[in-house]
């Protein structure tokens, strides 16, 4: 077990920034950026026992900020897309940057993305990184300090921690954009891994991929992930959700009590033997599966093709802060918010089922 810290490179004001490395006893590795709190590579073993870097990613500060889609990011203060690019608190309404096609608000804007953090090392195996929001950036409420500890432990499992406060009362949506890969960066689709997801119900989009509002069935549609599917046979239906979107980019409502840390998904790659688990303490995932990625050079300038990774962000619903329905992420000055999402990997032999 051992944490490393390495330079990374500057960012355009000259600060600097850092790569963690936190290794375990079999080998695995994290290695995490302060440039975003960005998960930069995951080093798992394969079927054969050799090193597969599972995750997306670029090797420069410029390629993050320049060409980036979020690869590994950590995103906040409000993950996913607001309708309107706006909400209310009580009788005041509130703006917001609006990023994705001059209408919606996605990702915040990536501030918390693109943001330099702090790190400290907090233990053989983990990393605390901190960051605080300036009150008012890309329109949100309140001064926001966030903290998020990544640890990898000798089970292979890399375990988050999220924990925010603002001094305003705001919302607060957090989670990791990490595309995997589990054939290995590099080595093609993900269109031949199966996914399963623990949830009986998802939410639909319209054109601009905001929920109406309501949960909807699973059942005899392709978002029916209760038991392993390949992601290939669906994301290509005629379905008018995954036209929408153009694959699979949708938010399930993962079975289950909310603040509890259970299954949320399972992907599983038989070339590789790689296994992934997912858990979760929040209501949702976006089940994303790489659909606008277009070739764009990323780590050794290997292209990331579109449908090469896919995403497992745990959440709040998108929209949250205008659906009064979904399980609300509405904190009060002061009041903390808090979450964990655990992604543990095992090699074709090891079992960890996400049913
Ligand atoms: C998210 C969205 C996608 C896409 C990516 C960033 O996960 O759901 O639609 O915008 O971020 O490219």
């Amino acid at each position: 077990m051992s944490v490393e810290r390495i330079p990374f490179g500057l960012m355009p004001d000259g600060r600097k920034v850092y790569k963690y490395i936190i290794t375990n006893n079999n080998e695995y590795s994290v290695h995490i950026l302060t440039l975003g709190a960005t998960l930069n590579s995951f080093i798992a073993k394969d079927k054969n026992g050799e090193n597969l870097d599972v995750l997306l990613g670029f090797d420069s500060v410029e390629d993050y900020l320049e060409l980036s889609d979020y690869q590994g990011a950590t995103v906040g203060p409000v993950a996913n897309r607001i309708g309107g690019a706006s909400f209310d608190i009580g009788a005041k309404h509130y703006e917001l940057v609006a990023n994705e096609k001059d209408v919606t608000c996605l990702h915040s804007g990536g501030e918390f993305s693109f943001a330099l953090w702090n790190a400290v090392v907090v233990d053989s195996d983990a990393v605390e990184f901190g960051y605080t929001s300036p009150d008012g950036q890309g329109g949100f409420p309140g001064e926001t300090s966030v903290k998020v500890i990544f640890s990898l432990k000798d089970d292979n499992k890399l375990t988050i921690k999220y924990e925010a406060v603002s001094d305003r009362d705001t919302f607060i949506n957090l989670t990791n954009h990490a595309y995997f890969n589990l054939k290995g960066y590099g080595n093609g689709t993900i269109l031949d891994h199966t996914m399963q997801i623990n949830a009986e119900k998802y939410t639909p989009v319209d054109e601009m991929s905001i929920p109406y509002g309501r949960n909807d069935s699973v059942e005899g549609t392709p978002f029916d992930f209760r038991k392993p599917v390949m992601i290939g046979d669906r994301i290509d239906d005629d379905n008018e959700q995954l036209n929408f979107t153009g694959g699979f980019d949708h938010n399930f409502c993962v079975s289950g009590e909310i603040g509890e840390l259970r299954p949320c998904a399972e992907t599983f790659c038989a070339e590789s033997g790689i296994k992934m688990n997912v858990y979760t303490t929040l209501p949702g995932v976006q089940f994303y599966a790489g659909n606008f990625l277009n070739g764009t050079a990323g780590k050794k300038g290997v292209p990331m093709e579109k449908r090469s990774g896919f995403c497992l962000e745990t959440q709040y619903y998108p929209d949250t802060p205008n659906k009064p329905d979904f399980p609300q992420c509405f904190f009060k000055a002061g009041e903390k918010y808090e979450s964990e999402t655990v992604y543990g990997f095992h090699t074709a032999g090891g079992s960890d089922n996400a049913q």
